[in-house]
C-alpha cells in the first residue's frame, strides 16, 4: 500500500514527458519457448463462467471483474468520491476478416442482431418501431461470390454481440452496480449529471452498453451516451499519432525480436493454413501475428462450438492441442506488443496519452469539488484495455479477453488528501514501475506519472506529429 516517492517524480514537477521503461516480469506468458513448446491453455476458454473458487483467473471468454464476492472495501476513513470504469466489450462472433474463406460450422443470428434506428425527442418522431438487422446474401448478386462464404448463410454481423455477450454484459453491469451504486449515490436510473457512459464509433461497444446500462441502471429505459469523432477519438483510439505508428512498426514488422516467432511456429502454421484453406503469404494478415487464427478458434469455443475441420477432408481438423498453442503464441505476442518491447511504454504514452488526459482531468475536477460526476463507464476493445495496461507498466501483461475491466477509483481521506486504487480483474493492480501495486497511490503521485508519460495535451500533440 505504502508507496516510495521516487526523487525522480519529484523532479517532474512541469509537465514534460520523459518516459521511463520499466521492464515486466518474467513468466510463462512471455516465456517464448513455453509459448512454442509448452503445453496448455493459458486460462479459461470454453465458457463464460469461471467456478467462485477460481475467480480472477483469466478467461477469455469473460475476464473477471469487479463484484461483491471479491471485492476489497478500505476502512472507514477513506471516501468513495468518484469512479471511472475502462472495459473490453464481451463475447462476440468474429470480425469477418477473420473467418476463413469457408467454415465448417454455422452460426445463426435470427432474433439477436443489433439494433439501429432514429428517434426525435417526441410526438411522431419518438414513436418508432426497433429496428433489427439480420444478415442475408442472394445468388442473383454476382458480388456475392467474390468474397468466401465464411459460415454459410449466417443471418449473424461480423463482428456482433451474441447473446451470450449480451448476458455477460448485464452481469457485468449488475456486479458493478452491487458494489458502487450506493456508495456513490446513484439511483437505479441513470442520471447524466451523476454518471456517463462512453462508447467508441465500433458499434457492438453500443450493443454492449445497451446491456450493461440495464444491468447497472434497471430504470433506465433510454439514455444518451458519449461518443467522440473518429477523427480524434481517445477511447478506441483512433487519434492521429504518425510517431507511435512508427514506434510500433519498429519494432513489430521486421524486427527479428517479432519475426522469431512467426518463424517459429512454422509447422503450426502449416497445420492451421491446411484446415482452413488459407494461402501462406496471403494479403488478409493470417501470417503477420496469430490474431486472426486466434479470434476465429476462441470465438467458436467461447461459444460452445467445436473446433474447424477442413471442408473438404472432414479427418482434418484444428486439434485442442494446436489451438492452445494458438493461444499462447496469442498472448506472448500481446506481451510484447505492450510490455516486453524496450519501446512500448513510449508507444503507449503516445497511442493512449489522450485518454490519460482526459481521465486526470475526470479526477482533478472531482477533487477540486468541480464536477458532480460520480461514475463514467468507458466500453472499448481489447487495443484500448491493452494501451492502458501498457501505460500503466502493468506487471504481468495478458491479451485482455472479453469484458476484461481496469478500474479507477478515487478516494479522499479526512476530506484533505487524495488516493488512486487501479483495479485489474477486480483487485488491485501490479506493475513494474515505482508506483508498485497501485493501491492507494497518492493522486498527486498518480499525476506526476501521467505527466512524465504524456507531458501536457500541447506536448502530446507535439510529439505524436514528431
Ligand atoms: C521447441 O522444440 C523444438 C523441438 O524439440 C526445438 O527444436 C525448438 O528449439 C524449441 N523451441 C524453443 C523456442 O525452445
Ligand atoms: C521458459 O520456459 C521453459 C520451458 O518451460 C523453461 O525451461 C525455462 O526455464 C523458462 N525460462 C524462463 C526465463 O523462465
Ligand atoms: C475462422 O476461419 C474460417 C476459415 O477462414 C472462416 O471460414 C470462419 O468464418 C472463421 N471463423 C471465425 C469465428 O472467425
Ligand atoms: C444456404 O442457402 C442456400 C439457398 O437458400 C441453400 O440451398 C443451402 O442448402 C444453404 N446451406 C446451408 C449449409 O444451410
Ligand atoms: C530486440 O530486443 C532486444 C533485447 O530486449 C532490445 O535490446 C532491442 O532493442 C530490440 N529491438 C527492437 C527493434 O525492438
Ligand atoms: C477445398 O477445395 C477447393 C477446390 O479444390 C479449394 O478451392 C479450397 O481452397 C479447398 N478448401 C480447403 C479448406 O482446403
Ligand atoms: C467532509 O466535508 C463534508 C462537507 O464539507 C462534511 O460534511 C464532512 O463531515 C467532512 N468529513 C470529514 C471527515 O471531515
Amino acid at each position: 500500500m505504502a508507496i516510495l516517492l521516487l526523487p525522480l517524480f519529484a523532479l517532474l514537477a512541469v509537465a514534460r514527458a520523459t518516459v521511463v521503461y520499466y521492464p515486466p516480469v518474467q513468466s510463462n506468458t512471455n516465456n517464448l519457448t513455453f509459448a512454442l513448446n509448452g503445453t496448455g491453455a493459458p486460462g479459461i476458454y470454453t465458457s463464460s463462467v469461471t467456478p467462485d473458487k477460481d475467480y480472477g483467473v483469466y478467461n477469455w471468454c469473460a475476464m473477471p471483474h469487479v463484484r461483491p464476492r471479491e471485492y476489497k472495501m478500505l476502512p472507514r476513513e477513506y471516501t468513495l468520491e468518484y469512479v471511472e470504469v475502462i472495459q473490453r466489450h464481451h463475447k462476440r462472433t468474429p470480425y469477418a476478416s477473420n473467418t476463413f474463406f469457408k467454415e465448417d460450422v454455422a452460426w445463426s443470428c435470427v432474433g439477436e442482431g443489433p439494433v439501429f434506428y432514429g428517434k426525435g425527442p417526441s410526438g411522431v418522431s419518438s414513436d418508432v418501431t426497433e429496428i433489427q438487422w439480420q444478415a442475408f446474401r442472394t445468388s442473383q448478386n454476382p458480388w456475392v461470390n467474390t468474397v468466401g462464404p465464411g459460415f454459410v448463410n449466417t443471418t449473424c454481423q461480423l463482428p456482433q454481440i451474441t447473446t451470450e455477450g449480451l448476458e455477460d454484459s448485464h452481469v457485468h453491469g449488475s456486479d458493478l452496480r452491487a458494489v458502487y451504486a450506493k456508495r456513490l449515490g446513484l439511483s437505479d436510473r441513470l442520471d447524466a449529471s451523476l454518471a456517463q457512459i462512453r462508447v467508441t464509433n465500433n458499434v457492438i461497444t453500443s450493443q454492449v452498453a445497451g446491456a450493461l446500462v440495464k444491468g447497472l441502471f434497471p430504470a433506465t429505459k433510454n439514455t444518451a451516451v458519449l461518443v467522440q469523432s473518429s477523427t480524434y477519438d481517445s477511447l478506441e483510439p483512433t487519434y492521429s499519432c504518425p510517431k507511435a505508428d512508427a514506434i510500433r512498426s519498429a519494432y513489430v514488422g521486421g524486427s527479428a525480436n517479432w519475426t522469431n516467432h512467426l518463424t517459429a511456429a512454422a509447422a503450426l502454421y502449416a497445420k492451421l493454413d491446411a484446415v482452413s484453406g488459407t494461402s501462406n503469404p496471403d494479403t488478409g494478415g493470417w501470417h503477420n501475428s496469430f490474431d486472426h487464427y486466434y479470434d476465429n478458434l476462441s470465438a467458436k469455443l467461447c461459444h460452445g462450438k467445436k473446433l474447424p475441420c477442413s471442408v473438404n477432408d472432414t479427418s482434418l481438423c484444428v486439434t485442442r492441442d494446436e489451438a492452445n498453442t494458438v493461444f499462447r503464441l496469442g498472448n506472448w505476442e500481446y506481451s510484447y506488443y505492450f510490455r516486453d518491447a524496450p519501446n512500448s511504454a513510449q508507444y503507449a504514452a503516445l497511442h493512449y496519452g489522450a485518454w490519460f488526459l482526459e481521465l486526470k482531468s475526470h479526477l482533478q475536477a472531482v477533487q477540486a469539488g468541480q464536477s458532480k460526476t460520480k461514475y463514467f463507464h468507458n466500453v472499448a476493445h481489447d487495443g484500448s484495455v491493452s494501451s492502458v495496461l501498457g501505460f500503466l507498466q502493468i506487471a504481468k501483461m495478458v491479451w485482455p479477453g472479453m469484458g476484461s475491466e481496469v478500474v479507477f477509483e478515487l478516494y479522499s481521506k479526512k476530506n484533505k488528501s487524495f488516493f488512486v486504487r487501479v483495479l485489474w480483474g477486480g483487485q488491485p493492480m501490479q506493475t513494474s514501475t515505482p508506483l508498485g501495486t497501485l493501491d492507494l497511490v497518492p493522486v498527486e503521485t498518480f499525476f506526476q506519472y501521467i505527466d512524465s508519460m504524456t507531458g501536457s495535451g500541447e506536448e502530446l500533440l507535439a510529439a505524436c506529429r514528431s
